[in-house]
């Protein structure tokens, strides 16, 4: 077992689980390998390639061809106000990128090591799959002064199984506080469950649609900051609410993310989920 008993009941208990010191410093599979990794497939992009900005703003999200066909590939998307309207970008590249994904983990080899770590094998056994696979990875900027906030949701919305499985994974790579925003989660919020579907929509339209339409808002009175330092994990159930604050600070706020589905026979990854790839989703071994 990854986690103690008392691990689990927390994390039951409230629907996330904070674990410091997750990841090192330095050295393979650490805090600096995906930081200087980043910085060199940020590096290495072509630019002109535009990308899409990416919001969460429900009335504008980001789901051009682009976005949903991301599953497969490293892509990157732009803060709202990296760009002027002419297109040019406001600052230099690594400061005006939102996120980049949504296959690092299988893609790149700094990533992959991270992602299927035998730690996080065993931590998704600990807490019920028996066949976890890893479906998407986000690395995430929220930049000095222009990260934008992230409203309040529950990932489960965005990926879903049947019966529902997603399990989130979110590394700190930079020490997370209220300034640089970092996450907030709702204790116990897991427990209403999720109500709605961010999906593709039915051939022959094309594009994503929330079903049902009507936005849900939670109490989120009782929600608790996570400040915490580089190289925390925090769980993330996939129906507890949370969200994050932008960015006022002149420090970044880097971090990195995972989703895991439990793979075993009878759980269904449906065909209009948002995010489908080519290849098959792949196991964390132990
Ligand atoms: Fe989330």
């Amino acid at each position: 077992m990854e986690l103690t008993e008392a691990q689990i009941a927390e994390f039951s208990e409230n629907g996330y689980l904070v674990i410091p010191n997750f990841l090192p410093t330095s050295g393979a599979a650490s805090v600096d390998s995906l930081r200087k990794r980043i910085t060199e497939i940020v590096e290495g992009f072509d630019l002109s390639e535009k990308g899409e900005i990416f919001t969460t703003k429900e009335q504008s999200r980001a789901a051009g061809d682009y976005f949903l066909s991301s599953g497969g590939k490293i892509r990157f998307f732009w803060e709202e106000n990296a760009r002027t309207a002419e297109g040019e970008l406001t600052r230099v590249p690594e400061l005006c990128i939102n996120k980049i994904g949504h296959n690092l983990h299988d893609l790149d080899q700094d990533f992959e090591l991270v992602s299927y770590d035998v730690r996080v094998a065993k931590i998704c056994r600990d807490l019920g799959m028996e066949l976890p696979k890893v479906v998407q990875s986000m690395y995430i900027f929220k930049q000095p002064f222009i990260g934008g906030e992230v409203g309040a949701h529950q990932d489960g919305a965005f990926l879903y199984t049947e019966p529902q499985s997603v399990l989130g994974f979110w590394w700190a790579l930079d020490h997370c506080s209220q300034e640089n925003g970092c996450l907030w989660a709702v204790p116990g919020s897991h427990r209403l469950g999720v109500h709605r579907r961010f999906r593709r929509r039915d051939p022959p339209d094309v594009g994503v649609e929330f079903v049902p339409s009507e936005p849900v808002s939670w109490d989120l009175s009782d929600a608790k900051p996570l400040e915490c330092s580089a190289g925390t994990l925090v769980l993330l159930h996939n129906a507890v609410v949370h969200f994050s604050g932008g960015n006022s600070s002149p420090s970044t706020r880097h971090a990195y993310s995972i989703h895991v589905i439990d793979g075993k026979p009878g759980v269904v990854y449906p065909e209009d989920n948002w995010l489908q790839r080519d290849e098959p989703f792949k196991e964390l071994k132990l």
